[in-house]
């Protein structure tokens, strides 16, 4: 796809629509579908100058590997010692649009420990060990 324009034109792009456009993702572009970042099981990167997240080109996010590898530590020590579920399984998350990604109202949810037995290679030191068993989010 290509454009121009005029020199000294000022261009910006929106990082949030971007990602839900169907012209740039397909029509599927709302869905929740995890797999769409696999090529053969394997996690494929997506050309930075589609998924812009982190900007593209010489000013590309310099901590977008510390940020990624947080957020998968983080989401994963949850999804192994947790079971998270929404305190009101009707709620309809609504999204704010903001500097970063919010839900008007939280989206309150219960946390409860797993069965220790449950639990792959538990570490002492990790985030599980210092968590509070049976609390919500909440409170
Ligand atoms: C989800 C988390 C993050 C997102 C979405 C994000 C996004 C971005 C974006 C869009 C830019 C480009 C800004 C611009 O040029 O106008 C940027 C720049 C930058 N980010 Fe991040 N970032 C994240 C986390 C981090 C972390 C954890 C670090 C450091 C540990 C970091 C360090 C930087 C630095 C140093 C720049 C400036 C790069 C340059 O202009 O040379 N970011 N980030």
């Amino acid at each position: 796809m290509e454009h121009s324009c005029l020199k000294g034109t000022r261009a910006t792009y929106h990082q949030y629509a971007m990602g839900r456009m169907e012209q740039i993702w397909g029509p599927d572009c709302l869905d929740f579908k995890p797999k769409r970042w696999l090529k053969k099981g394997v996690f494929v990167s997506e050309n930075p100058f589609k998924f812009t997240v982190f900007h593209a080109g010489p000013r590309i996010c310099l901590g977008k590997e510390l940020a990624l590898v947080e957020m998968k530590t983080v989401a994963l020590a949850i999804i192994r010692g947790f079971n998270t579920v929404a305190e009101d399984p009707d709620q309809v998350p609504r999204f704010i649009p903001g500097f970063t990604a919010t839900v008007r109202g939280g989206l309150p949810v219960v946390m409860q420990e797993k069965e220790r037995s449950l639990k792959i290679h538990r570490q002492p030191t990790s985030i599980l060990a210092r968590s509070t068993p049976s609390k919500s989010l909440a409170d």
